[in-house]
């Protein structure tokens, strides 16, 4: 069953995300050379405190951490410990706040400048993929759609989609139905509805597609040890498009300024 959400509960999961967000934005003032996952995951644990929210990895089927920091050929859910960030990294940070019983789950990649072409280029990639995917969801398409979007994107740069992990509703529980496979077919699938909540979160690889887990139990690393990026974002669909929940002031006007001027996206030289 997909719960479909009232305009008072998108409210609610619309504050979570905005401290979500806002929670990465915090991230990307802090982050530097030398910091330990840890000492990141302490960091936001304190700023989602601080907002009177919880993390809600925190002891999620045991998840020691109150974010995930995955580098470079970790893919996702690495445990925060002794890693350090380092120049040339590619750092997903995954964030989901519980704020008044409503859950914001959103992720960015951070790029720890120099970083090689391949690691820009992979990273607005996946930055480009997930905003077309979120063009395509109005009350009507379909799941495939999204995932047919991504897919296209990408492979035409070479790079692939990681099938293992997958969007999903969001808002009251932290996964829900429906899964959002970040590959398919467009026009096949579940038809969208009005009130459905749910993230979009491609994991895309500059090599296979494959992942394997790590001894921890959590961590998944690209198989062929290549870099991985991710975006990940809550969305709600509404009566002609959608509204993208996870959202920052500080990131709401830096999508409306690129949606100003949309020249187009040269993967080679751009920002996250
Ligand atoms: N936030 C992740 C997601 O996008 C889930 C992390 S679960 C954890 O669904 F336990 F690994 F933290
Ligand atoms: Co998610
Ligand atoms: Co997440």
């Amino acid at each position: 069953m997909i719960h479909i959400k009232s305009p008072t509960e998108i409210e609610m999961i619309r504050r979570s995300g905005r401290l979500a967000s806002e929670t990465l934005d915090y991230v990307g003032s802090i982050l530097r050379e030398g910091l330990t996952t840890k000492e990141i995951d302490r960091l936001v644990h304190r700023f989602i405190l601080d907002h009177k929210a919880v993390p809600a990895t925190l002891g999620y089927k045991g998840f020691p951490g109150s974010c995930c920091v995955s580098i470079n050929e970790e893919v996702v859910h690495a445990i925060p410990g002794s890693r350090t960030v380092k120049k040339g990294d590619v750092v997903k940070v995954d964030v989901t706040t519980i704020l008044n019983g409503y859950y914001g789950d959103t992720t960015r990649t951070f790029l720890m400048e120099p970083v090689s072409d391949l690691a820009r280029r992979l990273t607005m990639a996946t930055k480009m993929a997930i905003d077309l995917a979120i063009e395509t969801v109005r009350p009507g398409s379909r799941v495939g759609d999204i995932g047919a979007a991504i897919q296209g994107c990408v492979e035409k740069e070479g790079f692939s989609v990681v099938q293992e992990f997958v969007g999903h509703g969001v808002g009251v529980g932290f996964h829900e139905p429906p899964n959002i496979p970040h590959y398919g077919r467009a026009g096949t699938g579940v038809r969208l509805k009005k009130g459905m909540v749910f993230t979009i979160e491609p994991m895309i690889n500059a090599g296979d597609w494959r992942v394997r887990i790590l001894a921890d139990g959590w961590t998944a690393v690209t198989s062929d040890g290549q870099l991985s990026a991710q975006f990940e974002h809550t969305l709600a669909v509404t009566a002609d498009g959608c509204e993208v929940l996870t959202l920052s002031p500080a990131e709401r006007e830096e999508r409306a300024r690129r949606a100003e001027s949309p020249e187009a996206l040269d993967l080679k030289t751009a920002k996250p």
